[in-house]
Formats: structure tokens, sequence, C-alpha cells
């Protein structure tokens, strides 16, 4: 991967230095094409590897992409902290608006990881998902359009979100508060002339009335897993979780995604979990795979996207192609 190069890798005999590989705003794979032809470097992995990812890059250019006939609502969830939610729901969502589609982000997390990432106000007294759940303001007033691409928009989160699930218990009766972001949801679709092709909301770490009330919302859950050791720890009990509410608030909710994050090719148990995945789920496992990548970790402190701060690079690349097999495997999932 082009962030892992280091000055071991270059091949002996070239003029070049290991610096012009770490230009930002993906210039890397310019730089290579322009790379003396000495010694033989087109050999090298490093350069295979440029030449498969502009190759890459090239396809997702041109692949069309399917607009869904009615809004897709994905509720983004894991019990786990950690495994990408955030990562994915932010990058999905970039990757997706940046091919035309019109995305909505509701960030539900009081972290506000997801804003901040967009480049999204959120500080302590910003109006955002926390005043549409607990004051029934509605979700149109607490839109903001992220500075990252048009048609990209975000419901924020502040801080106040932390007390919000005190807060619904103790105001709402056991029905209406879990229905109260579902009803924000059905409100602002009905009143939007130009209706978002997806809606992502990225949940807290846990099984809470947040994560209830997103479940309750959506049509579709994505899973992201992280390659790890105790990845399908916890599945078993996400699983009943989304069982539990179609039988009892949302029919229409399905597991319609899983995407495996954190990829690291260099570990056997990597690719040991991703088997395991595959063989479990085998219909809802994107082809995609997300590696791990500097770059995507640096991204959200500069309020950006992966898609935005480095293109073309590994994890960028690799978000593009999720989000184009997830348009084109479930146009019709709206
Ligand atoms: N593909 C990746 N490569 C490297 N770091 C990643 C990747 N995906 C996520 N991260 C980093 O891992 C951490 C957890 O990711 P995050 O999306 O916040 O998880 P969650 O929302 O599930 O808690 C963050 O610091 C994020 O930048
Ligand atoms: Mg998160």
């Amino acid at each position: 991967m082009a962030e892992r190069i280091s000055a071991q890798s270059q091949p002996a005999g070239t003029q070049w230095t290991t610096k012009r590989f770490h230009v930002k705003h993906s210039t890397n794979l310019r730089t290579i094409e322009t790379a003396p032809e000495s010694g033989d470097f087109h050999e090298t992995p490093l350069a295979r590897e440029l030449t498969v990812n502009n190759r890459r890059l090239r396809d997702i250019d041109s692949q069309p992409i399917q607009r869904p006939q009615r809004t897709r609502i994905f509720t983004i969830s894991n019990q786990k902290g950690g495994v990408g939610k955030t990562t994915t729901a932010v990058n999905l969502a970039a990757a997706l608006a940046q091919k035309g589609l019109k995305i909505l982000v509701i960030d539900l997390d009081p972290q506000g990881n997801a804003s901040t990432a967009l480049g999204i106000n959120h500080h302590a007294g910003t109006a955002g998902i926390y005043e549409v759940l607990i004051d029934g303001i509605s979700l149109a007033s607490v839109v903001q359009a992220s500075p990252e691409m048009p048609n990209l928009f975000c419901v924020p989160a502040t801080i106040d979100l932390a007390g919000a699930e005190m807060e619904l218990f103790s105001m709402f009766d056991s029905t209406q508060r879990n229905l109260r972001l579902r009803q924000a949801i059905e409100h602002y679709l009905v009143e939007q002339p130009d209706r978002p092709d997806y809606i992502f909301i990225d949940c807290p770490p846990s099984l809470g009335l947040l994560t209830v009330n997103a479940f309750a919302a959506a049509r579709e859950v994505l899973i992201p897993i992280q390659c790890e050791y105790y990845a399908l720890e916890g599945l078993s009990q996400l699983l009943k979780n989304i069982d539990l509410i179609q039988r009892q608030l949302n029919p229409n909710l399905k597991l319609s995604t899983i995407l495996l994050t954190m990829y690291d090719s260099r570990t056997r148990l990597a690719s040991q979990v991703a088997d395991d995945v595959r063989e479990h789920f085998p219909r809802e496992t994107l082809n995609a795979v997300i590696p791990r990548s500097v770059r995507v970790s640096e991204a959200p402190s500069y309020q950006q996207s992966v898609i935005t701060y480095d293109k073309s690079s590994p994890g960028s690349i690799a978000y593009m192609e999720a989000a184009i097999e997830l348009a084109n495997k479930g146009a019709n999932n709206g």
C-alpha cells in the first residue's frame, strides 16, 4: 500500500525519493506514472499494486450507479465500538454523493464522530438529532449541508444526546419512545420535494434506546465487521435483537449488508475471519473489503472523508467499490 512505503521498498538504482509518495490529495498515482523507467521498477509489487489501483479507479469512474426507486434507509449497527461504523457511514455516504446521489447521514452517536468527519458544526448548543428526538422539531430544520461535496447532508449529534436515552424513557410511553426517529424521518420524506436517495444512521456502540430507534426507522441493517479475533462475538446478540425488532416494531427491517473492515492482508487471521463471515452470510457480505489504511484513519482529523482526503488511496478505492456494489445490488430495496 502506498502509505506503507518505506525506504527499503524503493528499488535500487532509482532516482526518486520516498517523499514523492507522501504527497497528499491523490497525487501518488500521478507520481508513479511519471517515475523514471530505470531499473526494474515496473516489476515491483508496489508498481503492480499502483497499476491495479489505477485500473480500479478508472472502473469506479466509468461504472454507472443505480438510483433507488425510493429512499433506502440504512442503520449502521454493531454494539461493539471501534469496528468501523462511523467510518463506513461517512465514507459510503461520500462515495455515493460523489456519484451524484443525494445522501443524508444521521449522526445518532453522542460522540458526534460522523458530524466531525463530514465537517459539520456540532458544538454544544447546535440543534441536532437530540432536539428532533426529545423536542419533536423537524429533521429538515436541523439538516446541515456538508462542505465535503454537494448532495451530502448531515443531521449532527451534540453531547446533549448522551442524556437522550434517559429522557426518552421518562418522557414517552413504551411505544412512542421507540418510534421517535421513524416518525421524524417519515415526516421529512413526505415534506421533502427532493428526497434523499440514501439515509445512513450512524449508531452508538450499544443496543440501547437510540439503536432501537434506528432499527425501528430503517429498512436495512448494515453491519461492519472488523476482521479481527473477536469479530463474531456478540454478533448472535445483534442478530437476536434485529429479529426481535422485526417481530415487534419493524417487520420491514432486514439485514441486507455486511461489510468487512480493517482487513489486514498480511495476517492469516483476517482472511479466516473473512471466510467465516462469508460462509455464514454469503448473500449479505459485500465482495468489496475495506483494508486497514492509514489514510482512512487520518481523514477525520481533517474533517474529511477519505474519498476527498486521498481519493486514490486503497481505503478510498475500497469504499467507493463497496458503495457501487451496495447501490447496484439493492437498488430495488428502497
Ligand atoms: N479501514 C481502516 N483503516 C484504518 N483505520 C480505520 C479503518 N476504519 C476505521 N479506522 C479507525 O478505527 C477507529 C474506529 O473506527 P470507527 O469508525 O470510529 O468505529 P466505530 O464507529 O464502530 O466505533 C477510528 O479511529 C478510525 O479512524
Ligand atoms: Mg462510531
